[in-house]
């Protein structure tokens, strides 16, 4: 299995995830971040450290998109170790649905 960073994550990007990893294996898009999950260890410490909770196990119903999603962003975009600020207006994002349309395959500028 592996965690996801799902729907929730999109615009707010609060990155207190990232921080906590041990095996540092979160990816910067320009709004949202994805796990590698060949790289995750499932060890669930980032879960409850998101505010949004965006973060997953992947044995949720309906992760299976996600697991793809994760997967392939993790693969082009650059690696995020530290915290930086959340996106402007991620407050307001976090109770936000129907993001996913929003999601940008650009990268972001990784630490
Ligand atoms: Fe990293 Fe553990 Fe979260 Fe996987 S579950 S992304 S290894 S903190
Ligand atoms: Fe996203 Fe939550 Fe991390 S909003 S950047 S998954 S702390």
């Amino acid at each position: 299995m592996t965690y996801v960073v799902t729907e929730a994550c999109i615009n707010c990007k609060f990155t207190d995830c990232v921080d906590v990893c041990p095996v540092d294996c979160f990816y910067e898009g320009e709004n949202f971040l994805a796990i590698n999950p060949d790289e995750c260890i499932d060890c669930g410490v980032c879960e409850p450290e998101c505010p949004a909770e965006a973060i997953l196990p992947d044995t949720e119903d309906g992760m299976e998109q996600w697991v793809e999603l994760n997967a392939k962003y993790a693969a082009i975009w650059p690696n995020i170790t530290q915290q930086i600020d959340a996106m402007p207006g991620a407050e307001e994002a976090k109770a936000e649905t129907g993001k996913l349309a929003k999601l940008s395959e650009k990268p972001g500028a990784g630490n």
